[in-house]
């Protein structure tokens, strides 16, 4: 959130925010359980599943639902399912999104089981893939086959540093060509992925990702769908570790003082919605590049193919030492997107049906903390 803004307006209220026995406060406010899982992966876990669902669970995903539901069959093999009371029914209605953030989680896996000596081996919708809309029927079943000969993947040494960084971008410091074709490398072949780093293409996405951001915060349904998922402090972050985190002390005091609530991101009159525009335009703006994935059809298979390439670009970038953020409101399917859905696609996609999946911005930015996370356990339905 930007400080500076929130500070005037606090002055401007005339609430004095250092008031006594702030410090205490805010060496309180890191959550603890809710970042429990970045730091218990592999550890204690006997069996080598869990080992590589331990860090599956870190995947980025959209709105932070982690929608995966796993049902352990044995040591080495388990049915990967989506929950359904997950979904985004207003910004992602054919839940595209969800599935593409599953294939992040399959990536990560594979990743995971790679490092442990295993090759994952992912048989994708066993029963049949969904159409429209997902169902109950399994994403995947996963199996793990112990592989003396297996190379591990590099990119994965990363996982544990990958974040999505939603501060604003160093505009002093571009993404050398280099640097944009190595992130575009780490794709893989399933995939058509590109970038830009400069020119007319990179300012043209940024007034896209600026405006359709824009409409999205506009639009009551959809923006609403973001407010109610907002865990505000650390009491609610430790009790629903999902959603869009607005924590640490700073936002915390404002959530106590009233000024940051979920009736304030929702009032377009309210300064917490303008602030909101603003870190949208601030956002867009300084993009300093962006890298894009694309699939040549639309089908669930293919989704899961843009998440585990958007998984590996995000590793490829962290390795960097560079940030990212998916803009992906252009690309998403409801009405008010429709014009931006248009012009993403007359400027990124080469051919007839080819779909983008996935749209980032990249670039130097300060660091971030990592995002909540439930426990491994909680995502565990049954075991047979
Ligand atoms: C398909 C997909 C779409 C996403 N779209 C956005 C987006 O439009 N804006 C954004 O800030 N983050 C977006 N994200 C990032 C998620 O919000 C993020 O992964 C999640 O909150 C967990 O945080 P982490 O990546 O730091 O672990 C997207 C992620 C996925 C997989």
């Amino acid at each position: 959130m930007n400080r500076r803004k929130f500070l005037t307006i606090v002055g401007s209220s005339g609430v004095i925010l250092a008031a006594a026995g702030i410090g205490g406060f805010v060496a309180t406010r890191s959550p603890v359980s809710a970042l429990q899982p970045w730091k218990s992966t592999n550890s204690g876990y006997p069996d080598p599943i869990r080992r590589a669902l331990s860090y599956a669970i870190l995947a980025p995903n959209p709105h932070n639902r982690q929608p995966w539901v796993v049902n352990l069959k044995s040591d080495t093999e388990a049915i990967l399912g989506c929950d359904l009371a997950r979904l985004l029914p207003e910004t992602d209605p054919f839940d595209r999104q969800i599935v593409i953030g599953l294939g992040c989680f399959l990536e990560l896996f594979s990743l995971a089981a790679g490092q442990d000596g295993f090759r994952a081996e992912i048989e994708l919708f066993p029963q049949g893939e969904p159409e429209n809309r997902l169902d109950t029927r399994p994403i995947a079943h996963l199996r793990l086959v112990a592989d003396a000969q297996l190379v591990a993947d590099p990119l994965f040494a990363y996982t544990l540093q990958r974040r999505t960084n939603r501060n604003p971008y160093d505009t002093t410091r571009p993404v050398s060509a280099q640097d944009l074709e190595a992130i575009v490398a780490t794709s893989g072949p399933a995939v058509i992925a590109a970038g830009t780093v400069a020119g007319a293409r990179l300012q043209r996405l940024r007034d896209l990702s600026q405006v359709a951001l824009r409409d999205e915060i506009n639009d009551p349904a959809a923006f609403g769908e973001s407010v109610d998922l907002m865990r505000i402090g650390r009491v609610e972050i430790e009790t629903n570790p999902d959603g869009i985190s607005i924590g640490g002390p700073f936002l915390e005091t404002l959530g106590i003082l009233g000024i940051v609530s979920r009736e304030a991101m929702a009032d377009p009159n309210s300064s917490s919605f303008q602030i909101g525009l603003d870190m949208a335009d601030e956002q867009a703006q300084t993009a300093m590049g962006f890298v894009w994935i694309n699939t040549l059809g639309n089908t669930r298979g293919q989704q899961i193919a843009a998440g585990r390439a958007y998984l590996r670009q995000a590793l490829g970038v962290t390795s960097l030492g560079l940030s990212m953020q998916p803009m992906s409101q252009a690309l998403q399917e409801y009405p008010a997107m429709a014009g931006h859905f248009k012009q993403v696609h007359e400027l990124l996609a080469e051919t007839a049906g080819e779909r983008v999946q996935m749209l980032a911005r990249i670039g130097h930015a300060d660091a971030v903390p990592p995002s909540p996370r439930w426990a491994l356990s909680t995502r565990i339905r049954q075991t047979s």
